[in-house]
């Protein structure tokens, strides 16, 4: 596994492969990675012939310093997680390496980044945007892997590819699940082990929302209803329980009747969980 620290580096990797007709896959991460992320760059295995994976903790993205600075870092497992898994090339830049220091445009998607989460993180998916265009421009790979996990970070990835008609498949990956239900985050190691227990909830707070979809519910009302069934949960505090067109993000009118997400985000203690599900009512 080639490990590079510059954007020369990896260009000069993805220019060998190019060379020997090998197609590329991207897999971009900020690192302290778990299987969630790994079963991305087995998607990707599985799609292109080569992969490059990033680890790269994006400080444009992050509301406040401290929750950039608390972010975890481990490098050496991370390379001994990937060169185990066949990645091709690592990009490993520093801050400075990635922005100019008099650095002045940014990508934004206009509606999709500004609700939901978006909504109580300002700026967050500019800075992803961002970032994620320019690992587009410095790896230029056929295909790039998205957890499902991030819903809205997905959709709002694929409408900035769409929009700008950047030359890149954004895929999305099926969220991976702990044996019992709980869907792997790096957040999960906060957990205190009552918490853990207790956020089962949120997946079956999800399958429960999914039957109910499938039964001609209004959206608003199904939201009340999951929101119910989640607090009966005493260690859990709701913060948001959202019923989205699964396609654009909207709030659908009048009974469902074509595909919706489910969004969730709950807190248990000081530890906030999302985690998403989509239900086709057809
Ligand atoms: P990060 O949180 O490291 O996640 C990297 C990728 O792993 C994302 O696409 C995310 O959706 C996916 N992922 C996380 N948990 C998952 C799970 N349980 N199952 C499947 N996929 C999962 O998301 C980011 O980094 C950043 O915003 C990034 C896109 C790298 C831009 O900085």
């Amino acid at each position: 596994m080639r490990i590079c620290r510059t954007k020369a580096d990896v260009r000069d990797a993805v220019k060998d492969f190019r060379a020997k007709g090998e197609t590329v896959g991207l897999v971009p991460t900020m690192g302290y990675l778990h299987n969630g992320h790994m079963s991305l760059v087995s998607v990707a295995k599985a799609a292109t012939s080569r992969v490059v994976a990033t680890i790269f903790v994006n400080p444009t993205q992050f509301g406040d310093a401290a929750d950039l600075d608390a972010y975890p870092r481990d490098e050496a497992r991370d390379f001994a997680l990937l060169e185990a898994a066949g990645v091709d090339a690592v990009f490993v830049p520093s801050v400075t390496e990635m922005y100019h220091a008099n650095k002045q445009t940014t990508v934004e998607t206009e509606q999709l980044a500004n609700i939901l989460m978006g909504a109580l993180r300002p700026n967050h998916y500019k800075g992803v945007c961002t970032v994620v265009s320019k690992l587009f421009n410095i790896v230029q790979p056929d295909k790039a892997f998205f957890g499902e996990k991030d819903y809205q970070q997905l959709l709002v990835i694929q409408t900035m590819v769409r929009d700008l008609d950047i030359p890149v498949d954004a895929i999305g990956v099926p969220t991976v699940r702990d044996v019992d239900g709980l869907a792997l985050s790096s957040r999960n190691v906060r957990l205190t082990a009552d918490d853990r227990q207790a956020a089962l909830i949120l997946n079956k707070a999800l399958a429960y929302g999914d039957y109910e979809a499938s039964d001609g519910r209004e959206a608003a009302e199904l939201e009340r209803d999951i929101h119910a069934f989640i607090a009966r949960e005493p260690r859990a505090t709701v913060q948001s329980v959202d019923v989205r067109d699964a396609f654009t993000l909207e709030v659908p009118v009048g009974k469902i009747d074509s595909p919706v997400v489910i969004l969730l985000a709950a807190s248990f203690g000081d530890v906030l969980l999302i985690d998403q599900r989509v239900s086709d009512p057809s």
